[in-house]
């Protein structure tokens, strides 16, 4: 298993919209992603980057709102009605060869790779497994 690049941070929110605004005339943020939804998994999401030096690319921000009843994110956003930093998400070059390693490391991978906001096989590892940090492992996009 070759862990590759931080691709994201996960970001709960309350109101895309109004982090939005936060991360555009606050942060800086130029490059704004269109929200989308993403019914399966109870969220409605947005990207956003920062601001790089000189134009260079900056890091993503993912923006997770709650979609629908029970989204997996109520229950943060109860214990953090402001939001909150959610998980990291770190790209690997073959999701079911990094699901073999952290299962066989002892580390609790939460349901099979399903499809994620960047359209390629993601799954997550449970926190308490990983030093209290809610981690997504992710297929590398292409172009990447
Ligand atoms: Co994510």
């Amino acid at each position: 298993m070759k862990l590759g690049r931080l691709n994201h941070v996960g970001v709960a929110t309350p109101s895309i919209e109004a982090a939005l605004r936060f991360w555009r005339d606050v942060m800086g943020a130029r490059v704004i992603g269109e929200p989308f939804d993403m019914a399966a998994q109870g969220v409605r999401v947005c990207f956003v980057e920062t601001p790089g030096e000189d134009g260079t690319a900056g890091t993503q921000i993912e923006l997770l709102e709650p979609l629908g009843e029970g989204s997996p994110i109520a229950a943060f956003l109860e214990k953090n009605p402001l939001g909150g930093q959610h998980h990291l998400a770190f790209e690997v070059p073959d999701i079911h060869a990094a699901k073999v390693w952290f299962e066989g490391q002892g580390k609790r991978v939460l349901g099979e790779p399903r499809m994620g906001a960047h359209g390629t096989l993601v799954f997550f590892v449970h926190p308490r497994d990983m030093g209290g940090v809610l981690t997504e492992i992710m297929e590398t996009p292409d172009g990447h």
